[in-house]
């Protein structure tokens, strides 16, 4: 845990400064010869591909691991960018009114003729796309001046990144730059959120726009799930995702021995190895997540976690937990 991310550059030389205009512009001219660049955003860091380029986006999924069902978001720097790529319905210009910039992204209808590449939609008729608020991704993005797909900079399945130096440890050699922002304030991926046959709002995935913060806006929500079999679906939502090394248990208050304790809230025992907000703030557990997991995996002792309530963006991080701890 006392290695950062200044001297795992030293070693690897792979991981830059996201704010030296010269590395953007580097990290600009590597996306459009087909590379892949991991670079910060709010919610995670992305490993990133020129959208447009069959080639780039495959090796994406190649870098991940990544099973070719699942399709990737395209970032782009404004709503004016996302609207040569897909068709806008009226709830959709209000969600995107509301929150982008920012932790959400929108599946919505390819345009006719649209210039990203289909394997970003694999297979599905739909586009994801979002407008991210981080101004180092937003500088990226202007720079490189295409739509950018990037998925989670992790291998598939595995924990997401909230530092540049989980990308290196999970990806290595198989990205060509990685820039490096510091630590992503929102700490989980964006709310992916589609559109029912009469437009309503269904939620895809729970993420860092919460869906109470949704409903504000559009109403009430569909859930995506079983009990929803006409609704769009998400392909990514795989149960068994965003899984530590070590076995992990949940809702845990009295751990094993052995277990490292991930605590939440005023009431942790005084033996918890990290609490993910001792006020019990789900804002602040949210972006303490990813890095607290991959602190405690690097431990090698299995993990219990206490309690999160599920409201809030508690509900985001009861779906990532849960899939951590699913199944393998
Ligand atoms: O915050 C985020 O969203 C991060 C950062 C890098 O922007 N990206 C991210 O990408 O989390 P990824 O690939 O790990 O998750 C994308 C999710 C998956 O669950 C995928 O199935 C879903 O979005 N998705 C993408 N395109 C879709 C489509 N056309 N229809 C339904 N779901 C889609
Ligand atoms: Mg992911």
């Amino acid at each position: 845990m006392t290695r950062t991310d200044s001297n795992f550059r030293s070693e690897k030389n792979r991981i830059h400064d996201a704010g030296d205009p010269l590395v953007i512009a580097r990290a600009a001219e590597t996306l459009r010869a087909g590379g892949l660049v991991a670079f910060p955003t709010e919610t995670v860091y992305g490993l990133g591909a020129d959208a447009t380029q069959d080639k780039a986006a495959a090796s994406i999924y190649a870098a991940k691991g990544r099973p070719d069902f699942n399709p990737l978001i395209v970032h782009v720097p404004d709503v004016a960018t996302a609207r040569k790529h897909v068709v806008f319905s009226p709830m959709a210009e209000k969600l995107a009114d509301a929150f982008w910039p920012g932790a959400m992204t929108l599946v919505l209808p390819r345009v006719e003729n649209c210039a990203v590449s289909k394997l970003c939609s694999a297979g599905l008729p739909t586009l994801a796309v979002r407008v991210p608020a981080s101004t180092l991704a937003q500088d990226l993005l202007r720079s490189a001046d295409r739509p950018v797909a990037a998925p989670s900079a992790n291998r598939s399945g595995r924990l997401s990144p909230t530092r540049a130096h989980h990308v290196a440890d999970s990806l290595g050699d198989r990205v060509d730059m990685i820039l490096d922002g510091g630590n992503c304030p929102v700490g989980l991926e964006s709310t992916v959120v589609g559109f029912g046959a009469d437009d309503g709002a269904v939620l895809l995935r729970p993420g860092g726009i919460s869906a109470e913060q949704l409903s504000d806006v559009v109403g009430p929500l569909t859930i995506a799930g079983a009990d929803q079999p006409d609704a769009p679906q998400s392909p990514g939502m795989l149960t068994s995702h965003y899984a530590p090394r070590q076995p992990i248990r949940l809702n845990i208050t009295n751990p094993g021995p052995d277990e490292a304790l991930l605590a939440f809230g005023p009431d942790a025992p005084a033996n918890a190895v990290a609490n993910l907000s001792p006020t019990g703030d789900t804002i602040e557990a949210a972006a303490n997540l990813f890095q607290m997991l991959h602190d405690l995996d690097a431990l090698g002792r299995p993990i219990a976690v206490m309690p999160v309530p599920v409201t809030g963006l508690g509900q985001a991080i009861n779906d990532r937990l849960n899939r951590a701890a699913a199944p393998r």
